[in-house]
Formats: structure tokens, sequence, C-alpha cells
């Protein structure tokens, strides 16, 4: 864990190196009560500001035990983010990095999403997605069939941005790299 101590009590993680950069980047701003959909094996849980209370889940049981093992923890548990088992208005922000490409219906979890966070909650999102530039997109369409089949889900070529405002949301931060094709998204329902 990249972290320091500066009290007792509070660790404030530190700029990390490489791709892990692009996730404290995203979670510095996250606080109070957060949900994590699709957390994987856990690579963003070092990165949270202490003011952030996290719920995190998966719907794979076996990543759900994986995540479990690493030091910082969240509260873990498994469940599927198109059917998010919390009353409306449940959080003040929901996470999610690198999953938006694996959800069968997004937009459904995208409904799923906004029905949870509070009036002037936050989604956070560092995703890989359909580049702007047109050369790589057609690249990336031409290999998303055979990328699909041999990471069994992985859409290479989803503008989950377009997904995003389509389901209410407007960007607050938009900030792209390696050619459009990864994209670090803050946005608020309208
Ligand atoms: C590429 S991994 C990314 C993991 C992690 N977010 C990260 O940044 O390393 C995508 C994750 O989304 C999870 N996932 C896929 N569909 C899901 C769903 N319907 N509900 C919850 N998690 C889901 C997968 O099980 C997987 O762990």
């Amino acid at each position: 864990m990249t972290a320091t101590t500066t009290s007792a009590a509070v660790r404030v993680p530190r700029r990390p190196r490489g791709f892990a950069a692009w996730r404290w980047e995203l979670l510095r701003g996250v606080s109070g009560r957060t949900l994590e959909i699709g957390c994987g094996w856990g690579h963003n849980f070092a990165h949270y500001p202490a003011e952030a209370a996290v719920l995190a889940l998966d719907v794979e049981p076996a990543r759900v035990r994986a995540a479990a093992g690493r030091r910082a923890r969240p509260t873990l548990l498994v469940a599927d983010a198109h059917d998010l088992p919390w009353p409306d208005g449940a959080f003040a922000a929901v996470v999610g990095t690198l999953v938006f490409c694996s959800l069968s219906q997004p937009a459904v979890a995208l409904a799923e999403i906004r029905r949870v966070l509070q009036p002037g909650g936050r989604l956070f999102l560092l995703e890989h997605v359909r580049s702007h530039r047109s050369g790589l997109a057609r690249l990336q369409d031409w290999l998303a069939p055979a990328w699909r089949r041999v990471t069994g889900g992985c859409n290479l070529n989803r503008d989950t941005e377009a997904a995003v405002r389509a389901a209410g949301f407007e960007l607050e931060r938009r900030q792209a790299a390696y050619g459009g094709m990864l994209e670090l998204m803050v946005a608020v329902p309208r």
C-alpha cells in the first residue's frame, strides 16, 4: 500500500507511479458513503482517502474472496451492479474502474447508480473506451470481437461517456489519455 501516516489515525494515500496514478487521481476526490461496483481484486482500495466510507461489490464470488485478502479493504459483498440492494439515495459517491467494458447492460447499471446516489452525489469512473480518434476507433472496432472472446466479455469499443450522458448525468470533469482510449469522468445527475 502506498500511504504515509500523518497522525496516529489518518492515512493519506500518496500519488503512486504507473497506471495506479490514474486510480489515485480519480479517487482522491471521493468522500462520504461510497459504493464501488465491480471491484475485482481490489486494486483501488489503497487509494481511497480516509474521508471515504467504502462498500465494494463484485458479481464474481472468487474476486470478492481475493479482494478480501488485501490489507486495506472496505466492506465487501457479492452483488450485481444491475440490481443494487440499497434504497434510493443511499450513497454520496459511486465508483467504477474498468468495469463498464464488461457489464452486460450498461444502461441498466447506470440507472441503478443514479437511483442509489443522493441528490448532489457523484459518479467517479475510469474506463477504457472507444477512442474519439477515428483511426484508433476503427482499429478498436476491428479488434473488438476477438478481444471479447479472448477476455471472456470485455468490450474494447464502448462509448461509455455517451452512455453516462444518456443515463441523465452531466460531466463535471473529463480527462482522456492513451489516444482517447482511457477516460476519467466525474459525473453528477442532471
Ligand atoms: C476488468 S475487471 C476490473 C476490476 C477493478 N474494477 C479494477 O479496476 O481493477 C471488471 C470487473 O467487473 C466485474 N463485473 C462484471 N459484471 C458485473 C456486474 N454485473 N456486477 C458487478 N460486477 C461485475 C467483474 O467480475 C470484474 O471483476
